[in-house]
């Protein structure tokens, strides 16, 4: 699969009802360009995600998780093949909010990863140290053990992997990573991924990204795009994020 780079990509957590779905992409519609829209990958709520398929069937999709299973018997579970068959690309893996609220482990990721992979979709891995892993000096050991956990062994078809980077700390705050901690890790996570036998890779930033960060964000070495929370719930202002980066885009092109 070929990523476009910059990415910019919305994750609608339960921000956006499903009532709210359909406007939504309306109005993401109506604010921004085809040309633009190619940046943009959107994560709706598994309830939303045949809705906003329904509307805009050119929109990049993905889902906010997937089933570490394949086999039938895991009620209440969204397989992978159907993430893949409504019409997504990417699966969003190992958020730090499913690690500390659904007590997802490495080894489910891992097998999450695996999932996502046989199915077709690219998966988004998401990877971050707390404040107190920071504190304490131990924020490469951290992310380190998550991508080795999640990524060995290797899937044999993975051809194509995001890795997002968000810390904890960052995430639902007012203030984003600064551009040294940004730079100095995606640097340090580019080397890692470098070093595997995946063909395409990106790596995007995650944690208070808004209209006032994202441009000094996107220009940083190694920062192939950004992972939103918050700033995505309404059409208006994540389709200013979204032309913000292609005009950026273009301008280097
Ligand atoms: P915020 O952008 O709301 O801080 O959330 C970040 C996030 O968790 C994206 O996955």
């Amino acid at each position: 699969m070929i990523l476009s780079n910059p990415l910019i990509i919305a994750n609608w957590k339960m921000g956006v009802p499903c009532s709210e779905a359909r406007g939504w992409v309306d109005q993401f519609e109506k604010l921004t360009t085809p040309a633009s829209r190619k940046h943009a990958v959107i994560l709706p709520s598994f309830l939303s995600l045949s809705i906003v398929r329904q509307v805009d069937r050119a929109l990049f999709l993905g889902s906010q998780d997937c089933s570490a299973f394949g086999e039938p018997a895991h009620t209440g579970s969204i397989p992978a093949t159907d993430i893949k068959e409504i019409g997504c690309q990417y699966a969003l893996i190992g958020h730090s909010e499913r690690r500390r609220w659904n007590g997802e482990t490495d080894e489910l990721i891992h097998a999450k990863v695996i999932q996502a992979t046989a199915a077709g979709l690219t998966p988004i891995l998401c990877i971050g140290e707390d404040a107190q892993q920071r504190k304490i000096g131990k924020t490469k050991v951290a992310l380190r053990s998550q991508l080795r956990h999640a990524l060995q062994p290797l899937p044999e078809k993975l051809t194509a992997l995001i890795v997002a980077y968000e810390p904890v700390w960052a995430i639902g705050g007012s203030a984003a990573a600064s551009p040294t901690i940004i730079t100095e890790t995606h640097r340090w996570i580019r080397q890692i991924l470098d070093r595997l036998p995946i063909k395409h890779s990106l790596i995007v930033y995650g944690g208070a990204v808004d209209e006032m960060t994202l441009p000094l964000i996107c220009q940083l070495p190694n920062v192939n795009g950004v992972l939103v929370g918050r700033a995505s719930w309404k059409a208006e202002s994540f389709s200013r994020l979204v032309l913000a980066v292609h005009d950026k885009g273009s301008r280097l092109v």
